[in-house]
């Protein structure tokens, strides 16, 4: 049976919204040709009425679906109230969110609280060179190690960290400090770059927009044993894979390590900006008074949700639903892949699905993407290679079904309108 809602032409309220963008926007993105108008659950509809299965989460953000009640509940009750204060006055929201942080990460003492994920590492990057500084190290003794293929974010400290040379392009002079291991997941590489330089590695615990790639097991607790031999700090960017995404509330938890500094954001917001860096023992006590600050971070609206959203994602129900449609989802992956034989690997953790296309589609995920969004579900590319999966964490088994399906008709059509690979 067909689930295709094949595209109709755009409605002109769509095309004029589109035009209006592409005329007042800054160049820097190119979105998809539809306007997104309202959401529910896991599905979307655009002005013109038509439906799509969100099998991309907003990038690993709405990861509760859209128009979740307890997350709506929660936004009214604080909008309600009191909006902004800034930091200059305590509000409860961001306290009792640090403190169930802090809580559900077992490790962590502290939290800095800020709007996104770039912040997040942004201040991670500020508190590991102030950490070395506090013990005496000189600046050539304050080296930030990260991984090809590891994306840590846009300002430029954190796309300096971010170790993927096209997104430095142009925007040189970089500042300096940052060093890049060629090879993520190789002892070898990594060992031999370490030093009494280090003063922090960077790491995803599953790296999303180079691929869609977990650290192989026993990678973390290696990154860890170098870290202590040198003093330095273990800085693990959760931002998309953390808040149960890979079945635990946190990846790094999958490798029994304990990390100096986590940073989140993405989900933890469910939708609205929010994200945080959560600070273990040693580094606890390196930022003072003035060292570090945000006007909007910690906004009292954005933690009241963001308070919800976590204790949804951190539960039971979560994580097994989690686990459970991994393996529906991969097995689907699977099947359309023994009919068609478009991917040369899947590969993921729970709800961080990449699948790599084969040479004969190589550079090829944008143009799937774009077919299976007119076949009326979202994916996500990693690369011009990998199509990637990050659906709500609640999404039904029916609208998984509904979306994979319509996502086979995009491959249908894709490998059919490509003679030389059909
Ligand atoms: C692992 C990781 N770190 C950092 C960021 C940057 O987060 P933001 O876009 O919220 O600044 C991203 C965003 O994709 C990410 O995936």
């Amino acid at each position: 049976m067909s689930t295709s809602t094949t595209q109709p032409p755009l409605g002109s309220a769509s095309a004029a919204l589109i035009h209006k963008a592409q005329q007042f926007y800054t160049l820097n993105y190119k979105p998809r040709e539809m306007i997104l108008d309202r959401g529910k659950g896991a599905r979307l509809y655009d002005l013109d009425g038509k439906e799509y299965i969100d099998l991309s989460s907003g990038i690993a953000v709405s990861s509760l679906g859209h128009q979740h009640p307890k997350l709506l509940k929660a936004l009214h009750r604080q909008s309600r109230k009191l909006w902004h204060t800034s930091n200059v006055f305590y509000t409860e929201p961001p306290i009792r969110l640090a403190e169930k942080l802090v809580e559900l990460s077992g490790f962590a003492r502290r939290v800095y609280l800020c709007n996104s994920g770039t912040e997040a590492n942004e201040a991670a990057i500020k508190l590991v060179r102030k950490y070395a500084a506090d013990k005496g190290r000189d600046p050539a003794h304050r080296e930030i190690i990260s991984f090809a293929g590891s994306f840590h974010g846009r300002t430029l400290a954190a796309v300096t960290a971010t170790a993927q040379p096209k997104y430095h392009q142009g925007f040189e002079p970089l500042p300096p400090g940052f060093v890049y291991c060629s090879k993520f997941n190789d002892e070898a590489a990594i060992s031999s770059m370490v030093s009494d330089k280090t003063c922090a590695i960077f790491v995803e615990p599953v790296q999303g927009e180079g691929g869609v790639v977990p650290a192989k097991p026993g990678f973390l607790k290696y990154l860890r044993s170098l870290c202590d031999n040198v003093g330095a700090l273990l800085v693990v960017d959760e931002i998309q894979a953390g808040m149960g995404r890979t079945g635990t509330m946190f990846a790094y938890t999958q490798d029994g390590i304990v990390p100096d500094v986590v940073t989140l954001a993405k989900a933890l917001g469910c939708g609205l900006p929010i994200g945080a860096m959560l600070v273990g023992e040693k580094a606890s006590e390196t930022f003072q008074f003035g060292s570090h600050g945000s006007t909007f971070g910690g906004n009292p609206v954005m933690s009241a949700v963001a308070l919800e959203a976590i204790k949804i994602l951190s539960s039971k129900q979560i994580s097994e639903s989690v686990q459970e449609n991994h393996i529906i989802m991969m097995n689907m992956l699977d099947s359309f892949n023994r009919e068609l034989d478009m991917f040369s690997e899947l590969r993921g953790r729970g709800l961080m699905i990449g699948a790599e296309l084969k040479s004969t589609y190589k550079g090829q995920a944008n143009a799937i993407a774009d077919l299976a969004r007119k076949e009326g579900v979202l994916v996500l590319i990693a690369g011009p290679d990998v199509l990637r999966f990050l659906p709500p964490l609640n999404i039904t088994k029916k609208e998984i079904n509904r979306g994979l399906l319509r996502l086979r008709n995009a491959l249908v059509k894709f490998k059919a309108d490509m003679p030389h690979a059909a």
